[in-house]
């Protein structure tokens, strides 16, 4: 019987609009559109709304930088994202602005409401304000010392090297990263919303049903005990934004307006498909409305969102779901390792099916990170998806077409083997509907796998040559290419060009999920032609080699008073006693390993003769864990264990230099041994 078709809308986060799209936020489209494009071959009404989030301070900044207007760069950015995902196969249904009139209108809309509701309050507040450049700064524009562990060139919000998150204001010799001039502190009324007001709804929105993913769930429960603080929606001009209605100089801060551009995008596609937008955002909508995102802004989409759309009286996601982030090579993409790939650079090399058909394979339901290892990519991609799934089309057109004239036998001659095909359709449909397309590839490879064994063990280039054996190569071939449609309609949400070219062959209508439960019998198939071909490794070399070519320009200069500082002033005296308070040891690095969401830590395991010392250093940037594992070098080992963030540390190491790449360990002459004291 069949079912009714769901009306389902689905999001991927808003890229910014400053920047290009790199194989990090493809993981979250190829991760929607596998999803979406399943959905639509199932015969639901799926739509896939996307846009670019184009307000806020980086892009008014940098469009000053570049001696254009925002708009001018917005546009061009827009230009610049859409290629790039067309050309990944991104279907988005519309891709829209946050800079539009839509926008702007829904904006304004739920911020009356919400005010209205009595959930927007104002209050004068102290903020830094770069008194060259005439502006507010955001905690991300401001660097100087870490107000506990004294580390330079920390941001206004948190200290990479100990962990500690604070307020701009606490920093130590701070500076603008735009003007290098020092912040004043200047008031300023802003607008809050109160989203402790939405507790019980959040609570029981978050943490019963399936609205979220369990790991969503626990980090939820830590930010209800933490308690909901108000929000900061409001940003002072010069911004780049919509102006807050009847607030002259105030405008609404970039992450108020970001998803509500999810609606503005769909609005605009209700307006070009005359659908009743209501019907879908209204508050007793039937509708199902997924969010795909990153984990890193679970915060924004499963606290602040909802509670805005509920305060205003529009509907609630049917779920908030968080994906992992890229890893390349086990490492965070990084631009001085080469491994920062943009969208473009891995186009202008290699077929963007290789890459859906990876990641695909790497995805789960989960939030756990995932990793491109380019060997792996290169080995994984050849041996399915030509080895096993586009071999077994080659194998078995080449006889049809010659010896029979396109046509296949007349009646399915493997019924059983087909029916268990057609019959994978439910489970491996369930695993795409739950977002496990990893195990969905297994299930289909494995598959994949017996067709290739049923052409082996029936060898039709062995029947050809022997006499009055036609029937049977017809009807083995037949039934290969019969095994071949199917894993083509299985693959196809992630594989679409290729199931293009095979429907093209095949001379079939598109596929749908349901065309698998009959084969194709007493059919004319077209031609042969090449499906995909190997990746080969000079490809992603040269990709690579690209890569490095297309790094962007260096950071901006230093603040003045960086430069004018080479040398570091020499520190008040101390006596021969207080010197001896400090305990320094040899150690060995016995191990170095990454630290899941620091940016510029180092997790060491050290080895002092007297056991073993777990401490993070802040030495990421200049130094790969593999070339430190073995190494010796001198750390404090009396320093009082902290806790940070990411776990205890025991002591320190020591390194001179500035920071970034120009860290540089000490380390021990020949002959020093672990647990020596240096003195
Ligand atoms: O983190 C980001 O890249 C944001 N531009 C995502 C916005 S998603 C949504 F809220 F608009
Ligand atoms: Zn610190």
């Amino acid at each position: 019987m069949p079912r009714k078709p769901r009306q389902i809308l689905v999001t991927s986060a808003l890229p910014y609009a400053n920047g290009s799209i790199h194989l990090g936020h493809l993981v979250e489209y190829i991760q929607t559109d596998i999803w979406v494009r399943f959905q639509k071959m199932q015969g639901h009404e799926a739509v896939y709304v996307c846009a670019d989030d184009a307000h806020g301070t980086p892009i008014m900044l940098r469009a000053q930088r570049e001696g254009i207007t925002p708009e001018e760069l917005i546009a061009a950015t827009w230009e610049e994202h859409t290629r790039d995902f067309a050309d990944f196969h991104i279907d988005f249904d519309h891709y829209h602005s946050t800079h539009s009139p839509e926008n702007r209108e829904l904006a304004e809309t739920i911020y009356r409401r919400l005010k209205d509701g009595g959930y927007i309050r104002s209050r004068v507040i102290k903020q830094a304000y770069d008194p060259v450049e005439k502006m507010f700064l955001p905690d991300r524009f401001i660097k100087g010392e870490c107000p506990r562990c004294g580390a330079p060139d920390q941001y206004g919000d948190s200290c990479e090297i100990c962990g500690a998150t604070y307020a701009p204001t606490d920093l130590k010799n701070p500076v603008s990263v735009i003007s290098g001039a020092t912040p004043v502190e200047k008031e300023s009324e802003h607008f809050f919303f109160a989203l402790g007001e939405f507790e019980p709804m959040l609570r029981q929105w978050a943490l019963e049903g399936e609205h979220v993913q369990p790991e969503i769930a626990n980090k939820l429960r830590e930010w209800f005990e933490a308690g909901l603080q108000d929000w900061d929606i409001s940003r002072d001009a010069p911004y780049f934004g919509f102006e807050i209605p009847d607030a002259p100089g105030k405008y609404f801060y970039v992450w108020l307006d970001a998803p509500i551009g999810y609606m503005a995008s769909f609005k605009h596609w209700c307006e070009r498909t005359g659908t009743d937008f209501d019907a879908w955002w209204g508050p007793d909508s039937t509708t199902e409305l997924y969010h795909f995102i990153g984990k890193d802004i679970a915060y924004f989409h499963t606290l602040f969102w909802p509670a805005m759309l509920y305060g205003s009286s529009f509907r609630l996601p049917t779920a908030v779901w968080c994906h992992g982030f890229l890893t390349v090579n086990g490492q965070k993409m990084s631009k001085s390792r080469g491994t920062f790939i943009k969208a473009r650079t891995y186009l202008d090399h290699l077929n963007p099916e290789y890459l859906r058909y990876y990641f695909a394979a790497k995805l789960g339901a989960g939030i756990d990170d995932i990793d491109l290892n380019l060997e792996d990519f290169q080995q994984r991609v050849n041996a399915d998806l030509v080895g096993k799934v586009v071999n077994i089309a080659s194998r078995c057109a080449g006889f049809i077409n010659k010896r029979f004239g396109g046509r296949l036998s007349a009646t399915c001659c493997e019924p059983e083997l087909y029916a268990e095909f057609a019959a994978a359709r439910e489970p491996i449909g369930e695993l795409f509907e739950q977002r496990e397309y990893g195990h969905a590839i297994r299930e289909i490879m494995a598959l994949a796998d017996r067709a290739n064994q049923y052409i082996d063990q029936h060898k039709p280039w062995v029947l050809i040559k022997e006499t009055g054996r036609e029937a049977e190569v017809q009807a083995v071939c037949s039934t290969g290419l019969n095994l071949f449609r199917v894993l083509v309609a299985y693959l196809k949400p992630v594989l679409p060009k290729l199931a293009e070219a095979a429907e093209d062959f095949l001379n079939i209508a598109p596929l749908r999920w349901e065309d698998v439960a009959e084969p194709l019998t007493d059919h004319v198939i077209d031609p042969f032609k090449p499906l995909l071909t190997r990746i080969e490794k000079e490809k992603v070399d040269a990709m690579l080699e690209d890569a490095k070519e297309h790094l962007e320009p260096a950071a901006p200069a230093k603040p003045a008073s960086a430069q004018s500082a080479d040398i570091e002033p020499i520190a008040p005296e101390i006596t021969f006693d207080d010197f001896a308070k400090i305990d320094l040891r040899i150690a060995r690095i016995v191990r170095a390993e990454h630290v899941e969401g620091a940016d510029k830590l180092l997790k060491l395991t050290l080895d002092i003769g007297l056991g073993t010392r777990q401490v993070f250093a802040g030495i990421k940037s200049a130094y790969a864990p593999e070339d430190l594992e073995g190494r010796l070098t001198v750390m404090v080992a009396n320093l009082k264990p902290r806790k940070m963030r990411f776990g205890l540390s025991e002591g320190m190491v020591l390194a001179a230099g500035p920071g970034g790449k120009e860290l540089f360990l000490l380390s021990p002459d020949e002959g020093a041994r672990p647990g020596m004291r240096v003195k």
